[in-house]
């Protein structure tokens, strides 16, 4: 089996900004390393330059406008989080909703810099809609399991392996992800056996007491 994919989302936790963005960054290496799996963090944008110059890790936006240079202030330009660090980025949160176009235009401008491009969605069909746009991953989180620490893996099976399905049928070349709720190794070890490749997730790790020691109970059932 291929290494499992982690991706840590940091949302705005108090607990991962600034300096903590960094900690937390350190304690995902250390279990990476020590465990072989593939982990990723998302801190907020201000924080993606540091956190990528002072750890090495995968580092990702938790968000990506599509356009390109020009007048567009306040937006989030793709050769800029490129240039500050990121490897991928987040497109369309339940916490940071787009329009269809819009997602097709992050997506775009995610293509056009080189970033890993993860879209998040609700239910099958937008995941089965969000696969024929072809990102690398999908992401598939139920927006009432989102931080209720009652796993998606455990109590919305169907919805994972539901989405594996429709996304093997309109882009096979589309990895799933799955989020919401997730903390333990056991529910990361349910989401692997619904055909999901890893998870997303936030809120059991970045509040948890001592994040590395919650990182490696996650991995704990690999
Ligand atoms: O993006 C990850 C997310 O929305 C899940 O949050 O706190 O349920 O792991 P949480």
């Amino acid at each position: 089996m291929n290494s499992p994919f982690i991706l840590l989302n940091y949302k705005t936790y108090a607990q991962g900004t600034g300096k903590g963005a960094v900690e937390i960054a350190k304690a995902c290496k250390a279990v990476s390393e020590e465990s072989g799996i593939k982990i990723a963090v998302a801190p907020q944008l201000p924080d993606i330059y540091r956190v990528a110059s002072e750890v090495e890790l995968p580092v990702f936006s938790q968000h990506l406008d599509g356009i390109g240079a020009g007048s567009f202030t306040g937006h989030v330009f793709g050769k800029c989080i490129k240039e500050a660090g990121a490897v991928g980025t987040l497109i369309n949160h339940s916490e940071r909703r787009l329009t269809l176009a819009e997602i097709e235009a992050s997506l775009k401008a995610a293509k056009e810099f080189g970033l890993r491009s993860v879209i998040c969605t609700n239910n099958v069909p937008t995941t089965a809609a969000a696969a024929a746009l072809g990102p690398d991953y999908v992401a598939i989180e139920p927006p009432e399991l989102i931080g209720s620490g009652i796993p998606v893996s455990k109590a919305d099976p169907e919805v994972v392996s539901g989405s594996v399905e429709a996304v093997a049928k309109i882009n096979p070349d589309v990895k799933v992800l799955c989020g919401a709720g997730i903390s333990k190794g056991e529910d990361l070890r349910a989401a692997l056996d619904l055909g999901s490749v890893g998870v997303l997730l936030a809120s059991g790790i970045v509040k948890a007491r001592d994040p590395k020691a919650a990182l490696e109970e996650l991995v704990s059932l690999i």
